[in-house]
């Protein structure tokens, strides 16, 4: 099977390693939007047309089988449409998150934490509720989490004060548990944890492969993996390394994707 990923930039290899542990013999395709990196204050719209020819680039190249929306931002907005567009399956990370929040709380308070796109969505929300709509779910955008992590300040004072001001009237809720609902979220986890231990974080990566198995792709690859992104900087690289060192990112030409 061939799996492509993407991402507004390079929080999505959080997903991508997921996917790399649980399918050795996939080809898997990733790219980051790294010149047009954040999505998380874009317009709807924006994110749309960015998502879809993200989406396109996959398809063409490399004949996807399946994609993989691994950004919380562009899974809120843009999942039927690419759809829609390309008729594939399309896989969002809402979903799987949302599937392993409700298995965890026991009081039923649900904490979301994402970028400003997100939040205003709803879309974890709307999904929750739909579940159960007894549950309480408390919200809150987190715009510095980004750059905080972009710069590999995934632990330490600074981070841990952000953190905490976050977070803070979410806890005061009593929430028992608290869905990453963003790509770059799940490298604070540890902070996070340790800061709050009785509170359950899950992963919007969570279950991600369970999903792509369900579609029962069975064609056997030979595991080919290439990342690639649409600018390249010296502070992506921090990232990166931290993820997947042992893959080199290709920089591709933003003419290349910007078709629509
Ligand atoms: N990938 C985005 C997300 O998961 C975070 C970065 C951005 O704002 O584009 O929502």
């Amino acid at each position: 099977m061939n799996i492509g990923i993407f991402d507004s930039g390079i929080g999505g290899l959080t997903v991508f390693k997921e996917i790399d542990k649980s399918f050795p013999k996939a080809n898997l395709y990733y790219i980051g939007d790294t010149a047009r990196v954040p999505y998380g204050n874009k317009s709807e719209e924006t994110i749309i047309r960015y998502s879809l020819e993200l989406s396109e680039f996959l398809v063409k190249n490399f004949k996807v089988d399946v994609i993989v929306v691994a950004c919380n931002t562009a899974s809120s907005y843009a999942v039927d449409k690419i759809k829609n567009y390309l008729k594939i399956p399309v896989i969002d990370v809402i979903t799987p998150g949302v599937l392993t929040a409700v298995t965890t709380t026991k009081n039923g308070k649900i904490g979301v934490i994402g970028t400003q796109a997100t939040i205003r969505s709803k879309s974890y929300e709307k999904k929750l509720k739909e579940l159960n709509p007894d549950f309480e779910v408390y919200s809150n955008a987190c715009p510095l989490f980004v750059p905080l992590v972009e710069e590999g300040k995934i632990k330490g004072k600074i981070t841990r004060l952000i953190i905490e001001d976050y977070l803070k009237n979410l806890v005061e809720k009593d929430i028992d548990t608290l869905i990453l609902g963003c790509t770059h979220y799940p490298l604070l986890k540890e902070e996070i944890s340790s800061l709050y231990p009785d509170i359950n974080i899950v992963d919007s990566s969570a279950l991600i492969s369970d999903f792509i198995k369900k579609l029962n792709i069975f064609n056997e690859k030979n595991g080919e993996r290439r990342v690639f992104i649409t600018d390249s900087s010296p502070s992506f690289e921090t990232l990166k390394n931290l993820l997947i060192p042992h893959l080199k990112f290709e920089k591709i030409d933003l003419n290349q994707i910007c078709t629509l």
